[in-house]
């Protein structure tokens, strides 16, 4: 199988192009800057924004199933820029989806979406089914779901095939400290290394949300891939609190620390619960995650405890 992630350079993207290796397919990244390390032969560079660029990564990959990761993925980030977020997300995706089109009838695209679609859902929609109706409630949310309107058309149209996926929060080493539970192991990491003093800053803890594994979405994408069509939600089935999550986060480190929230990390109104049924993904391929949250938070927190001791070291 010949495989393109656009995106290939970013968080999840690093692990899905690991997964597929594993797996035997050929695989190529496309990329806005910095090359894929596993893939110093295979990264090409592309701009989303621009078509003739999507056009040429299309005919110098000549994928058979293209796996379109690329976009602004944090949710503040996109409030704060609609404009560059509509570019990105909506005719960046756009311009993927026509280029799959043209290049051949064959090529099928998994187009990654999020959860955030379902926006303001009520406490009776939970857990969340595919059929729950979208409400997008911010700029990220709303860049997603015209985008997986776009992609409606060309299904509906017959022009090309394409599987939708919806992950819920999904985390793991290495993702960007922007994100909640990277974001507190880094603290924590820091305070253990002296770096900072023992106070943790936070925003909102009594959301809660479905946390996954990246490592087991990655496997989802690919399982998913295959099918050509049809929207998917991804997620553990589990709702937690993000003062849940802190205090295994806390737990994890050993340390004792202060918990302050901090008003520049408070967002607008948020849906105080999210959590998915993945009942359609695991009737369709089979896939459950299998990676507890324990294991992950440990992880994160391994990932971030070296990463600050070799900063300090260096
Ligand atoms: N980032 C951050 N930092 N979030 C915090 C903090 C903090 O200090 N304190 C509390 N939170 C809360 C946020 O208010 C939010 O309710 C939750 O933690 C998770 O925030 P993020 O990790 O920033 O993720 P997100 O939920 O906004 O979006 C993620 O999940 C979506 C799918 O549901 C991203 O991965 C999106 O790209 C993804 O589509």
């Amino acid at each position: 199988m010949r495989a393109l992630v656009i995106g290939a350079a970013g968080f999840v993207g690093n692990y899905l192009v690991r997964h597929l290796l594993e797996q035997g397919d050929e695989v190529f990244a496309g990329t806005l800057k910095e090359p894929v390390a596993l893939l110093s032969d295979t990264t090409l560079s592309v701009d989303i924004t621009d078509s003739a660029s999507v056009a040429e990564l299309m005919h110098r990959a000549r994928p058979d199933v293209v796996y379109h990761l690329a976009g602004i993925s944090f949710v503040p980030e996109a409030e704060s820029d609609f404009d560059k977020t509509l570019r990105v997300n909506v005719a960046g995706t756009a311009n993927v989806l026509r280029q799959a089109h043209l290049f051949s009838k064959s090529t099928s695209v998994l187009f990654v979406s999020s959860a955030e679609v379902y926006g303001h859902i009520s406490p009776t929609d939970l857990p969340i089914r595919e059929t729950t109706p979208t409400r997008p409630a911010n700029n990220y949310s709303l860049s997603k779901r015209m985008a997986e309107l776009v992609a409606e058309r060309y299904v509906s149209q017959g022009a090309l095939r394409c599987t939708v996926v919806r992950p819920f929060n999904h985390i793991g080493p290495g993702q960007d400290s922007r994100f909640v539970a990277s974001n507190f192991a880094m603290q924590l990491a820091r305070i253990a290394h002296g770096k900072a003093p023992p106070t943790l800053k936070v925003g909102n803890l009594e959301a809660r949300r479905d946390f996954s594994d990246v490592r087991d979405i990655v496997r989802a994408y690919r399982f998913l891939a295959q099918q050509g069509s049809g929207v998917f939600n991804l997620g553990s089935g589990v709702p937690r609190s993000i003062q849940s999550l802190l205090d295994t986060l806390i737990k994890v480190s050993g340390l004792a620390v202060k918990v302050e929230q901090d008003p520049a990390r408070m967002r607008g109104p948020e849906v105080p619960e999210l959590y998915a049924s993945y009942e359609k993904a695991h009737a369709a391929a089979g896939w459950k995650p299998v990676i507890t949250i324990e294991q992950s938070l440990a992880d994160i927190y391994g990932y971030w405890h070296e990463r600050v001791r070799a900063e300090v070291a260096a």
